[in-house]
C-alpha cells in the first residue's frame, strides 16, 4: 500500500522521469523483480495470497508506467521531449494569384446579374475562332489578333479571343442566352511590359427579344461602378469589330494617376477597358438565330488590364513570372 501512494506521486511529463520510473520499479533490479525473489522465502500457505498482491501490485505500477509514457508522447528518451513552451514553425499560406482575384470578381458581378459561366477548349478550329464570329479567311481584320496556327496547319490555332466560346454555346443552346466566357487567349505579340503572347478575358453574350444598345450600356456601367467604385467616370467611343454593328469601345477614367498623366493612360487620363457591341445579325444567322426576332450584345475585357488598375500593375510580365515578392502582396485578399 505504501508503494502505491508511492506510485501515485508521478506526475511528471518529463521523459527522464518516466525512464526513472520504469527501472525504479519495472526495470531487472527494480522493486517488482525484488519482491518475486522473496517469493522464495515465504512460507507455503501464504505463497498463494502473497502471489495475488505482488501480481496487482505489478500490473498497477505497469499502467502507471504506460500512463507516463503517453504524457511525454510515447517517448522514454530525453532527446526526443517536446517542449511545449516552444512557438511553433511557420506554415507558409499560400495567396490567390492576382488574375484569380480579378477574374471572380468579374464574374461574380456579372452571375449577380443572371449571367452563366461558360468555358471552352483553348485549342480551337478556325471556325469557332473566326468564320463563325464572321470573319471569313481573306476578312483583313484577321490581321486585328495575331494568330498561333498549330503545326502549320490553319485549321486548329491558339484561340484568339473567348468568343469561340460564345460561338460554342450559341451552336448548342437556343436564346436566351445569357453567359460570361473566362479564359486564357493566345496571341503572337512580342512580350514587353504592355503586352504578351498570352492573356486572360472575360467575354460576355445576351441574346433575348428586344435587347437593346441602352441594355449594353447599363450593364457596362454597373459593371464598372462595381468593380472600380461609384467615382469613377465612363465614356463610350465608336469602333469596329466584324462580330458586332454597331461596336464601341469603353474607356474609363485612369485610375493610376487619377487623370493627372500617366503612361498607362497615356497621359490622356482615360484608359480602354473593353471592346463591346450589338451581336452582328451574320453571326445570329451562323447559328440559326433569326435576327428579326432577336437582337443581343456582346463584350470582351482584358482581366490584365482590369488587374493593372485595380492593383497598380506596371508591367504585364510580372503576372506569368512567378516572383514569390510579386505574388505575396496579395496575400488575405479574396
Ligand atoms: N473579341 C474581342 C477581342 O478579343 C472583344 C469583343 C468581344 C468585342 C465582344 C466586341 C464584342 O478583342
Amino acid at each position: 500500500e505504501q508503494l502505491k501512494q508511492e506510485i501515485n506521486e508521478y506526475q511528471s511529463v518529463s521523459a527522464e522521469l518516466t525512464e526513472a520510473f520504469r527501472i525504479k520499479y519495472l526495470g531487472t533490479k527494480g522493486i517488482v523483480k525484488n519482491i518475486m525473489g522473496e517469493m522464495k522465502n515465504v512460507p507455503n500457505d501464504r505463497k498463494k495470497e502473497f502471489g495475488q498482491i505482488l501480481n496487482e501490485f505489478k500490473v498497477f505500477a505497469e499502467s502507471k508506467y504506460e500512463f507516463l509514457k503517453e504524457s511525454t508522447n510515447g517517448s522514454t528518451k530525453a532527446s526526443a521531449t517536446i517542449d511545449w513552451s516552444l512557438p511553433g514553425d511557420p506554415v507558409g499560406v499560400g495567396s490567390r494569384h492576382p488574375l484569380s482575384l480579378v477574374r471572380n470578381q468579374i464574374v461574380s458581378i456579372f452571375k449577380r446579374l443572371g449571367f452563366a459561366v461558360a468555358e471552352g477548349p483553348e485549342i480551337e478550329d478556325d471556325w469557332h475562332n473566326f468564320g463563325a464570329m464572321n470573319l471569313p479567311e481573306d476578312h483583313p481584320a484577321r490581321d486585328m489578333q495575331d494568330t498561333f496556327y498549330i503545326h502549320k496547319d490553319p485549321s486548329w490555332l491558339l484561340r484568339t479571343h473567348t468568343s469561340s466560346v460564345q460561338a460554342r454555346v450559341m451552336e448548342k443552346q437556343k436564346p436566351p442566352i445569357r453567359v460570361i466566357c473566362p479564359g486564357r487567349v493566345y496571341r503572337n505579340e512580342t512580350v514587353s511590359a504592355r503586352a504578351h503572347c498570352f492573356f486572360h478575358q472575360v467575354e460576355g453574350l445576351y441574346i433575348d427579344e428586344h435587347v437593346s444598345f441602352a441594355d449594353l450600356k447599363q450593364t457596362l456601367y454597373f459593371f464598372v461602378q462595381e468593380m472600380f467604385g461609384k467615382d469613377v467616370k465612363v465614356r463610350f467611343r465608336p469602333s469596329y469589330f466584324p462580330f458586332t454593328e454597331p461596336s464601341a469601345e469603353m474607356d474609363i477614367s485612369c485610375l493610376i494617376c487619377g487623370g493627372e498623366g500617366c503612361n498607362v493612360c497615356k497621359h490622356t487620363g482615360w484608359v480602354e477597358i473593353l471592346g463591346s457591341g450589338m451581336v452582328h445579325p451574320k453571326v445570329l444567322e451562323n447559328f440559326g438565330i433569326d435576327p428579326n426576332k432577336y437582337t443581343g450584345f456582346a463584350f470582351g475585357m482584358g482581366v490584365e488590364r482590369i488587374a493593372q488598375l485595380k492593383y497598380q500593375v506596371n508591367d504585364l510580365r510580372l503576372y506569368s513570372q512567378n516572383d514569390i515578392r510579386f505574388l505575396k502582396q496579395f496575400t488575405g485578399a479574396v
